[in-house]
Order: C-alpha cells, then structure tokens, then sequence
C-alpha cells in the first residue's frame, strides 16, 4: 500500500490553470477559467493562463527545483477538462498520460505525489448545464474521481478532493470575481452542498482504486470582531459559521450549522455521503478576517473590515501568524477526536520580488513570513493539535487567478516573458530549515 513518507512532511503547492499553460494540447477541453479570463474586465492585467508558467511542457525543471529544495511532497492539482474535455463519459488518455508522466518523474525524484482533484477549473461543458449550482455536477465528480484514481491510485501518497469550496462559492458564484462569475449572494448555497455531495462520492471513489490516503484542502480564517459590540461578535460568528463551519461540520458528521445553510437541496442521505470518513485534513491558511455588524438593510449579516494592527502584502492581505495558531486551537477545541490530522495544505504570501543585476532575488518579507507562520504552526502542536505537514504556496510565481501576473506567490521567481526560474532567498532559507529538521 502506498505510503506517505514518515515524519514531519515538508511540501509545495501549485495548481493546475496556475502553472501548466498548454491550455489547447492534448486534447483538453475548455475550463470556466479559460471563459472568464478571455471575457473583457475579468482580470487586472487583462491576461489569461494560456502559458502561465508552462509547466505542461517545463515540469522536469520545476521537479528538479523541489529536489533542490528537499521538500518531501509535491501538491499539484488535476485539471479536470484534461481528464475529461467535457466533463463526462470516457477519458481522455493523453490528459491521464499528463498526469502519470508527472508523478512518476516525482516518485522518481524521491517525492511523494499528492493530488489535487478540483482547483476550480471546471469543464465548461458542466457550467453550461449550471455547473455546482446543478446537482448531477456531483456526480460527474465521482465519475471523474474514479477515472483518474484507476490509472494514478497506486503512486498518489495523498488525494485532495476539493480545493477551498468555500472560496470557489464565495468568490465564484456569491461575489463573481472569480470564474464563473455569478453574483448569485445566498443563492449560491446549493453550491456549497454540491460540492460537498461531490467530495462525499469522490471520497468513495478514491478508496475503490487507492489505498492513499484522502483530504479535503479547506480554507480557514478566524473572524475577528471589529470594534467588538455585541452586534459585531454575532457578526463574526455568522462569518464564522459560513466560512469556517459549513465546509467542515458536515464533513465530520455534525450536519450543517444551524442557521447558515439553505437545507432545501440537501436530500436524505447526502449528509452520510459528505460525512465518509477522510483521513487527513487539508487546512489553507492566509490571514484572519475583520468582521463587524452590518448597516442597517444590508443583505448580508456581516461586513468585513480591514484589520489595522498587521503589516499587510502586495495583496493587502494582513500578516498574521496567531491566526494561524488560534485557527489550529479551535478546529482541535471545536471538533475534538473526530478531527482527523492536519496537513497545512497552502501557506504564503505574494510580494514585488524584482530579480536584481546581479541575478539574485531577496525575499526577506516571506522569509519572515514563512518563520512566523512555521512558529504558530509549532506553537499548535505544543497545544496538542496533530499537524503533520507543511505546504508552501507556492513553488513559482504564477498566474493569480484575477489577479493575472500581477502577485507573486513564489519561492522561485519567474520571468513571465522568458520563463526563466530564479529561485528567490526565501528558497534557500527554506531549503535549510528542511536540512535543519531533518
Ligand atoms: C488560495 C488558492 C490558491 C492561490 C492562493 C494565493 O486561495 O487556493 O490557488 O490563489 O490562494
């Protein structure tokens, strides 16, 4: 059987519509992402992942930049319109031969493959019929699941089913910055049982054609009462609940947090499909959220505010490694011995990293970053709360959904013209402290 390496694992993260480019190759269909970044508006810098960092074509190079690094795992994601162009019916074999080529040059460099099934590149075949919106979505998930395990099921050391279904639904079909656009607000809440129904029958999959284990990467951000009235906690608390609970309390058997989910799709049975026990899981990590009481007539029972005592990255997003720490203690207080491990599955920031003449590239902000959020992490375990491993988002600079090129995730610098890798100091000081552990 399959096995992760032992130990404290140390990893990197990427994603499909992010880095691969080679969006027309090999017989992969169309993806929401590709609708949305060619639709005028859509992205800051007016740019689309059609090359991104071409790691389609460039993945030896970018496997032998983890080697250097020592990281013992490597979080891609499947892109799922290269699997299956539409979503449904047999696959495309060129797509699996992608993925197979990859993990075995992993498995090869010593690093064990950990998959991710959905990083929000849906086939747009599927958004055509309503996409997580339409129930059958879920289904189309299993099938896809079941497909790609039965050819990689015996060399991916871990499965991800799901990337952050909650910012999928806020951000795509709530808000509509992100593909595919909708701006549906509460409307959107079937999207988030879809996806979960959808996790529920993957789980099943996996386990039919892998004995890997299985995880869902969720995204967590503690809701931070601003200034603090009574009305501002219960807003923290109804953020709380739909960004922290809805995606994890029915995944570990305890149904949908009351008040915040519209239980009018939800039908008997699919809570014990969406409660199959997974064996780790997956927490992405960026930044506390500040939250206060909304205006009067508001159609949410929140407003987010910025949170001023933190120093900020390009991306405006605060730097804040207690949350991390507080995050870790209260999935650990909140859903006691029926949490299953952790594995930090995303963590990391973007700044303006310029390569300087003399070729070199200093990062000392995610340095600091990455030291920070490495103590909260430690501080965690020290409070009892099993956390196993570590994933740097990201390995490259790459395409940032709608932010196009514009933030620059990356322990390697790249040239988005040449597609030169530069790895940054950040790189190296990272490289150490895996030595270190080790
Ligand atoms: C996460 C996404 C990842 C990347 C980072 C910065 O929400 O999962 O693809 O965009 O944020």
């Amino acid at each position: 059987m399959p096995e992760l390496p032992g130990g404290f694992l140390w990893g990197v993260s990427t994603s499909a519509y992010q880095i691969e480019g080679a969006t027309t190759e090999d017989g992969r269909g169309t993806s929401i992402w590709d609708t949305f970044s060619a639709t005028p508006g859509r992205i800051v810098d007016g740019t689309t992942g059609a090359v991104a960092t071409d790691s389609y074509h460039r993945f030896p190079e970018d496997i032998a930049l983890m080697r250097e690094l020592g990281v013992g795992a490597y979080r891609f994601s499947v892109a799922w319109p290269r699997v299956q162009p539409d979503g449904i019916g047999p696959a495309n074999a060129a797509g699996l031969d992608y993925y197979e080529r990859l993990v075995d040059e992993l498995l090869d460099a010593g690093i064990a493959p950990v998959a991710t099934l959905f990083h929000w590149d849906l086939p747009q075949t599927l958004q055509d019929r309503g996409g997580w919106l339409d129930r059958e979505t879920a289904h189309r998930f299993g099938e896809y699941a079941a497909l790609v395990s039965r050819r990689l099921g015996d060399r991916v050391r871990m499965w991800i089913t799901l990337n952050e279904p909650f910012v999928h639904m806020s951000l795509g079909y709530a808000l509509g910055t992100h593909a595919p656009g909708e701006q549906l607000l509460f409307e959107a809440f079937p999207v988030a049982h879809h996806q979960l129904l959808g996790h529920g029958l993957a789980v099943a999959a996996l386990r039919d054609h892998s004995g890997s284990p299985v995880a869902i990467a969720n995204n967590y951000s503690p809701a931070r009462p601003v200034p603090g009235s009574a009305a501002d906690l219960a807003a923290a608390a109804a953020y709380d609940a739909l960004h922290n609970r809805v995606f994890t309390d029915p995944l570990l058997g305890l149904g949908y947090p009351e008040g915040a989910a519209d239980l009018s799709v939800v039908r008997d049975g699919d809570l014990d499909v969406i409660a199959t026990p997974i064996d780790a899981l997956g927490v992405n990590y960026y930044n506390p959220t500040g939250v206060r009481g909304p205006e009067d007539g508001s159609p949410l029972p929140f407003e987010m505010v910025p949170l001023d005592d933190y120093p900020t990255t390009a991306f405006g997003w605060p730097v804040a490694p207690d949350g991390l720490r507080e995050l870790l203690v209260t999935l650990h207080g909140r859903y006691g011995r029926q949490l299953p491990p952790i594995y930090i599955t995303e963590s990391g920031c973007a700044y303006d990293d310029v390569v300087s003449a003399d070729g070199t590239c200093e990062d000392p902000d995610r340095i600091a970053y990455l030291d920070g959020h490495l103590a909260a992490l430690r501080d965690a375990q020290a409070d009892g709360v099993d956390v196993r491993g570590y994933f740097v988002w990201s390995l490259l600079d790459n395409w940032e959904w709608a932010e196009g090129f514009t933030k620059r995730f990356g322990l390697v610098h790249v040239d988005f013209e040449s597609l030169t890798r530069t790895p940054k100091s950040s790189f190296a000081w990272l490289r150490e402290r895996i030595r270190d552990h080790r």
